[in-house]
């Protein structure tokens, strides 16, 4: 996976010895509540070992998830993914629908910094310089904070959609330049 730069962040792969941020980050209810048809917070560390160990095993040519860490201090912040998105439908797993979703997940304690927003746009820039040509993302209908950060990154909103995770969400798009 291609390591990213921005101003202030570093994405980089999920090192096995970021295992308690991760699961610092994934036991909040505030950053699950809106995630996952049925949201659900980590009750146990090495669900976040097993969570980081399958990031870390992903060989895709462009997707990935990176672990958001901010240059000043050495923190990790969050988590940025690039990813194909499950089409709703009966069979599980959920399969593919053949788009592309950006998706952010950042620990309360660095919210409000437009972290999320400079890690979203490094992400989209390099997914279209890498040849993807659409990318959509999906958040809960209550989650205004996501939703901004969509518009901020310039996604356009295109309503609501069932389309995909058998949730009605808010969907955003955007298209390569
Ligand atoms: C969604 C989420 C990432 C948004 O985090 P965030 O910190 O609000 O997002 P941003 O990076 O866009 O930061 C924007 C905020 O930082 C402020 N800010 C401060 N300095 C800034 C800067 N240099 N540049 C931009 N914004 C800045 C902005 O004013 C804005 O605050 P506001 O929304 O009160 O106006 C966060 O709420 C989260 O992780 N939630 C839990 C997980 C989740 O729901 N993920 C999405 C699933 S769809």
């Amino acid at each position: 996976m291609q390591a990213l730069e921005t101003d202030r962040l570093t994405l980089r792969i999920w090192e096995p010895d970021d295992a308690d941020f991760a699961f610092d980050l994934y036991s909040r209810w505030k950053v699950q509540r809106f995630i996952g048809a049925v949201p659900q917070v980590m009750v146990e560390r090495s669900q976040a070992v097993e969570r980081i160990n399958a990031w870390r095993s992903k060989d895709h040519p462009v997707h990935a998830v990176w672990a958001v860490q901010l240059k000043a201090s050495g923190q990790l912040a969050g988590t940025l993914l690039l990813k194909s998105i499950p089409a709703s439908g009966e069979s599980l797993p959920l399969r593919p629908s053949g788009d592309t979703e950006i998706g952010w997940h950042f620990h309360p304690d660095h919210w409000g910094h437009g972290y999320a927003c400079e890690a979203a746009a490094a992400v989209l820039n390099y997914a279209f310089s890498s040849g993807v040509k659409r990318v959509v993302a999906v958040t809960a209908p209550g989650n205004v904070a996501s939703q901004k950060v969509c518009r901020r990154i310039g996604m356009s909103h295109a309503g609501q959609t069932s389309e995909y995770y058998n949730s009605l969400c808010e969907l955003f798009v955007v298209s390569a330049p």
